[in-house]
């Protein structure tokens, strides 16, 4: 069953299986490599273990450093047709530039690999935040209003194919003369749609646009009020319900010892520094003093800046409990090392999430 309906009461995806490195920003021999037998491994082990989707990383060029994390990445479309294809059971997203595609390809695009997934297909839509990636296109990178008026405009279009009519469109961005697809999508009115961004325009997009918004936390104190602003875009959109979910990297082992002995290794012995400074220059306006904060460089190096859950099997379970308990609908997680995560997820985890209620 598609990840909106099926019945588990905090929904757990797979997030970035399909680039070099996935979220961890390190030279660790283990990392994910980004091979098609790799993907096809990770997706088949995690429609085993009962996950809900896969939603892949949209990525044009690598961060640069050692590592240069990212740089080898499938094209989530593609990708997603693929992976699509070799499973029965998980949800597969394709992650899109709105600057990357047109929108009647998109539109196309996105009702074939739902025919060829029998209704498992989402469409993760990003505006884009690196410069390089959208300027490979022969545009600019938009701020962030006119990015979002254009993927906005990029969108309705997109939606409007799904219906089935056909349109003229006399917009910004677009002008088109009878816009037009068939089939329409399996999944009706429409494949679920998601939308990562964390401002309030991208909440504003997700309530008008979107079944998820997926959203960056950093702490559980103010994850809350974060829901409660997309719950609120969504009430003002005339919408009941938008699913807040949110990435993690999960560092799991059995005991305090393991932990700290992994951690050491893959932040300190293996980790990217030189790269995690420029994603930080990419992410956070005005990083000139990154580096010489420890707590920002660990978190860019073990998470790609996202959520980290470090712990036992024991604390890993209950810190995910209390993400569900800040009202979040699911997480999409990441590991320094996915097929190890995945087992370990399988074997240690689900049965104590069960146990909370969490997973049926
Ligand atoms: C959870 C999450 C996942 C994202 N995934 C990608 C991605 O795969 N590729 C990308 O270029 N940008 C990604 N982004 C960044 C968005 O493109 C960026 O946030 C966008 O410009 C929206 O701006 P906003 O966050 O200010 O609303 C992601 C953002 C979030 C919050």
């Amino acid at each position: 069953m598609r990840l909106l309906e099926n019945p588990n009461p905090f929904k757990l995806v797979v997030f970035g299986s399909n680039v070099s490195g996935g979220c961890n920003l390190s030279t660790a021999p283990e990392r994910i490599q980004a091979t098609w037998e790799e993907s096809v491994r990770i997706a088949q082990a995690a429609e085993a273990a009962g996950l809900d989707a896969m939603i892949p990383i949209s990525r044009w060029v690598g961060f640069g450093g050692t590592s240069n994390h990212n740089d080898r990445a499938f094209e989530t479309c593609t990708w997603a047709a693929g992976i699509a294809a070799v499973t029965k059971e998980i949800s597969v997203f394709a992650t899109v530039h709105v600057q990357s595609i047109h929108p009647v390809r998109m539109a196309k695009e996105a009702v074939t690999i739902d025919h060829i997934s029998n209704g498992r297909f989402g469409l993760n839509v990003v505006a884009g935040y690196v410069p390089a990636e959208i300027e490979m296109f022969g545009q600019d990178l938009l701020e962030r209003d006119a990015r979002y008026a254009y993927a906005e405009e990029w969108m309705q279009i997109v939606r409007r194919i799904w219906t089935g009519e056909s349109f003229d469109h006399e917009g910004v961005h677009f002008q088109l003369k009878g816009a037009y697809g068939n089939p329409l999508p399996i999944q009706q009115p429409a494949p679920m749609v998601m939308n990562a961004g964390n401002s309030p325009q991208g909440s504003a997009f997700s309530a008008r646009f979107a079944d998820i918004n997926f959203i960056n936390m950093h702490n559980l104190d103010v994850a809350p009020d974060q829901i409660a602003a997309v719950r609120a875009a969504a009430r003002d959109a005339g919408r009941d319900k938008v699913l807040v979910m949110a990435p993690i990297t999960v560092l799991m082992r059995d005991t305090q010892e393991e932990i700290d002995a992994y951690y050491h290794y893959l932040v300190y012995e293996h980790g990217d520094w030189e790269c995690a400074c420029n994603l930080g220059s990419a992410l956070v306006e005005n990083s000139t003093s990154i580096r010489d904060n420890k707590m920002v460089m660990e978190r860019l190096v073990l998470a790609m800046n996202g959520y980290q859950v470090i712990g036992t099997p024991n604390e890993v379970a209950d810190h995910i409990r209390q993400l569900a308990a800040t009202g979040l609908d699911g997480v999409a997680l990441s590991w320094p090392d996915y097929e190890d995560g995945i087992a370990r997820y399988q074997r240690d985890l689900l049965p104590r999430l069960r146990e909370a209620g969490l997973r049926v």
